[in-house]
């Protein structure tokens, strides 16, 4: 819970696959309902680092364009309005270990049912199920099919 008494905060996790999309659609419409801000999160690995997790972006990864992409992503799913109310942040790391940091002190982390998947991956929907366990404030799971006002 968000016990420090900072303006109300909702993260979200951001792939750019279709349930991260929806996610995020839905994230910014929930923050709009409880005056919220919303904080998009990427977390990038270098390829091969971790052994079973997809990496967000592919090889020859270069931070400054990944961020963005990471912009260009958010404004792609929201529009121009829309991505003004969203701040973006591209943090290196296990995407489990990252959206888990980055909740801290949130009031609400939302994550897609599904990610992009790719040949690293153990188990489909490995980061959503993770963060469920681990985050320190409530998860939201949004399907890709989900319908956001
Ligand atoms: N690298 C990442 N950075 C930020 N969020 C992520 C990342 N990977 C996954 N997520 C979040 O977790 C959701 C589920 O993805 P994931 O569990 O990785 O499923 P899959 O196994 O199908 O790739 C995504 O929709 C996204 O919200
Ligand atoms: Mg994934």
């Amino acid at each position: 819970m968000n016990t420090q008494h900072e303006a109300p905060r909702i993260v979200v996790g951001v792939d750019g696959s279709p349930s991260s999309r929806t996610a995020l659609r839905w994230a910014v419409a929930y923050a709009g309902l409880v005056g919220a801000a919303v904080e998009a999160v990427t977390a990038w690995e270098i390829p091969g680092e971790a052994s079973w997790s997809a990496p967000a972006v592919d090889a020859e990864f270069d931070e400054e364009e990944a961020e963005k992409l990471l912009v260009d992503e958010v404004r792609t799913v929201l529009g121009e309005a829309g991505s003004r109310l969203v701040r973006e942040r591209l943090v290196h790391g296990h995407p489990v270990e990252v959206l888990v940091d980055a909740a801290e002190g949130a009031d609400m982390l939302v994550v897609g049912s599904r990610g992009r998947g790719g040949f690293r991956r153990a188990l489909l929907g490995s980061v959503s199920q993770q963060v469920a366990l681990h985050a320190p404030c409530p998860v939201t799971i949004v399907r890709p099919d989900v319908s956001v006002a």
